[in-house]
């Protein structure tokens, strides 16, 4: 196990790069298992999920090929199993995206019920029910979920809640479906859209996506793609706020601001100056950073992966600030965390209460999951003192090179092998 190290204070100067994004390279990279062919994809960050897919996908007996440092080429034909199983859905409850390609091409799919995580149970009935309305059977039987079709026929679906999972789910088991699906109160995240975007590159006929109504017409096959992946929008905000929470200077890039606009709306009134450059944004501030209301909605609404990072940012803030978690139902885990480092935060069920203090002080802290492990980089980069934050794999999950990158803008950052939980009582 590794820990990162910091050592606050140090304003951070520069440029960044943002790779692609996590929440749309997973469903896309599953989305290749539809393709009776080869997929190139690029633009794909160097995270320990992707890892997690890849090892998924080869499970399942599709040929996979790292050919460029954020490159794969992904070849499908050889698909022979349709089973994601326990050990691999339980280090990452995206795999259950692969039910849908494997239903829709196959027939069948057997996947690990994932269970709950750090931050919420995040049942998938949703994406159960979509299913069944496509003329699956689904069956539940010792801790796997089995879906078995004669065929797969078009549908008019309303999910109960914009589930992300479960609109890219249903999206891919409709598009080799016969006939026409419709799925409304769809998920409108712009990871969506990219997953759309990559069906319809190898021949799928998906219009809508981005709005909460996406109409499938379902194709006899899809082809060979090459696609690239859309940037973090996730990635970039938390080097935004973290160049603004240390009053430095960064040129964040690439950032395509209409994936953000309620983030950098929030910025802007935390006193948060944003230059357009180039492609991407150039981030600063003039004076104190100030309190913010937030409530966590989905798309386009305040994203609730940027939730704990806007937290870490209001414990220095100059007043109170209000933070409501409406999408899971336990991600406040940052919360104790921050306190321990000097934050003055009280937590009343999904509302978080932010005091502002003057500043916060370096501890010992654990991640929890991996945008709280986040907020806890980005309170120790401004901490007084060394802040060590224990069990970093979360961070892996979803930042490549994250205390790297952070370091070439300055930051006194760095990882080193963990040996407190050698402890042995
Ligand atoms: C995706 O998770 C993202 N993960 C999450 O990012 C993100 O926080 C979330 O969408 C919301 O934007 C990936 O894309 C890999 P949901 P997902 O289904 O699809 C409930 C990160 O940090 N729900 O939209 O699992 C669920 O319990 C991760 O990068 C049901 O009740 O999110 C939750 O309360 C964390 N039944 C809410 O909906 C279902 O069948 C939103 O879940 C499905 C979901």
């Amino acid at each position: 196990m590794d820990k990162i190290i910091i050592e606050g204070g140090m304003p951070l100067k520069g440029n960044i790069r943002v790779m692609g994004a996590k929440n749309s390279a997973l469903p896309v990279m599953a989305a290749s298992l539809l393709i009776q062919g080869k997929s190139v994809l690029h633009n794909v960050p160097d995270l320990r999920d992707v890892k997690t897919m890849v090892a998924l996908l080869r499970m399942l007996g599709a040929k996979v090929q790292k050919t460029e440092s954020h490159s794969y080429l992904i070849d499908a034909s050889t698909c022979n199993q349709f089973e994601a199983p326990y050990e691999l859905v339980k280090t990452m409850r995206a795999s259950v995206v692969v039910m849908g390609p494997l239903v829709s091409r196959f027939l069948k799919a057997r996947i690990s019920l994932p269970g709950g995580c750090a931050i919420g149970s995040r049942p998938i009935d949703i994406h159960l029910k979509g299913f069944e309305k496509l003329g699956a059977e689904i069956t539940i039987t010792h801790g796997y979920v089995e879906a078995r079709a004669e065929k797969l026929k078009g549908a008019d679906i309303t999910l109960d809640f914009p589930s992300v999972g479960a609109t890219e789910n249903i999206m891919m088991a409709a598009s080799l479906a016969d006939g026409k699906t419709v799925i409304k109160n769809a998920a409108c995240e712009p990871e969506i859209k990219d997953l759309a975007d990559f069906l319809n590159t190898a021949g799928g006929n998906i219009c809508g996506a981005g709005t909460d109504t996406i109409e499938i017409h379902g194709v006899k096959e899809l082809n060979n793609a090459e696609f690239s992946i859309i940037p973090d929008r996730i990635e970039a905000g938390t080097y935004l706020i973290a160049a603004a929470m240390t009053n430095g200077y960064v040129t964040v890039t690439p950032v395509i601001t209409a994936h953000q606009e309620s983030v950098l709306e929030k910025m802007a009134e935390a006193g948060i100056y944003l230059e357009k450059n180039g492609e991407g944004l150039t981030v600063y501030r003039k004076g104190t950073l100030l309190p913010i209301n937030i409530k966590t909605m989905v798309f386009p609404g305040f994203p609730t992966d940027m939730q704990a990072q806007f937290m870490a940012m209001a414990c220095i803030a100059e007043g109170t600030s209000i933070i409501s978690e409406t999408i899971f139902e336990n991600r406040f885990m940052h919360v104790p965390e921050l306190v321990r480092m000097g934050a003055n935060i009280r937590v009343e069920g999904s509302n978080a209460i932010i005091a502002g203090v003057p500043s916060l002080t370096g501890a010992h802290v654990m991640a929890s999951d991996l945008r709280a492990s986040a907020a806890l980089v980005l309170a120790g980069l401004v901490a007084n003192g060394a802040t060590h934050i224990h069990r970093i794999y979360h961070i892996d999950r979803g930042y490549e090179l994250f205390e790297k990158k952070l370091a070439t803008l300055g930051a006194r950052i760095h990882r080193e092998r963990d040996v407190s939980n050698e402890y042995h009582v």
